[in-house]
């Protein structure tokens, strides 16, 4: 997994729970990578869950509602770093609906190595999209908070459900509240 993952997970830790619970989750995640990570590296997903699961033993929140939160956190991350990604969109929905044949696809242009989840489109409206979802990763919780932190970033409220209909994929349908 992409190093900037890593780089803005540290930093939310940072903020939300400070650095010397940062710094002893990372000691305990038993790290190969000793948390040593340059934004365009690549590092095991495994860590990631070890961080997580570690942070969720201290903090006493599950690691799906980590996970999530970590996703919105991420996105206008992402937005900044990658700006024509999200120029000229007004919606998530627009957003997820080029994921496939266009986001990640530049973003595995940039980064070779990347190992990006398959985003593939079955239903979608200006108001709601329902989309499969495959991933050896199986990062639901990542993709949710991703889409959250895009509808508040395009200023707009939307529900998300997942149906995790088997290992290897779940179905994600996203709906606009608000329509305006
Ligand atoms: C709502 C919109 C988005 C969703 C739902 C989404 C979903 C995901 C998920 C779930 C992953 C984790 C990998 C996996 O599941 O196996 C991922 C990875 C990634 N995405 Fe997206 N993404 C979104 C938008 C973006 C945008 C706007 C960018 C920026 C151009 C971006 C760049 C990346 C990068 C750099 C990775 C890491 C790849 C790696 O670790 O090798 N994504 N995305």
């Amino acid at each position: 997994m992409l190093g900037v993952i890593f780089t803005n997970l540290i930093e939310m830790m940072e903020q939300e729970v400070g650095l010397e619970l940062t710094e002893t989750v990372l000691e305990e995640a038993n790290l190969e990578s000793k948390a040593i990570y340059t934004s365009v590296g690549f590092y095991s997903p495994g860590e990631v869950v070890a961080i997580v699961t570690t942070l969720s033993a201290h903090t006493g929140i599950p690691v799906g509602e980590l996970v999530e939160s970590f996703g919105v956190y991420l996105f206008p991350k992402l937005a900044e770093y990658h700006p024509q990604a999200v120029r000229g969109k007004k919606s998530v929905i627009e957003v997820l609906s080029i994921l496939d044949s266009n986001i990640h696809v530049e973003v595995q242009k940039l980064y070779p190595d990347a190992q990006l989840p398959e985003f593939k489109t079955i239903e979608e409206s200006p108001t709601h999209i329902k989309m499969r979802y495959i991933s050896e990763n199986s990062l639901e919780p990542l993709a949710k908070g991703l889409i959250i932190g895009g509808a508040t970033y395009f200023n707009e409220e939307v529900e998300v459900d997942i149906s995790v209909e088997s290992a290897d994929y779940s179905f994600i349908t996203v709906r606009k509240t608000n329509s305006s």
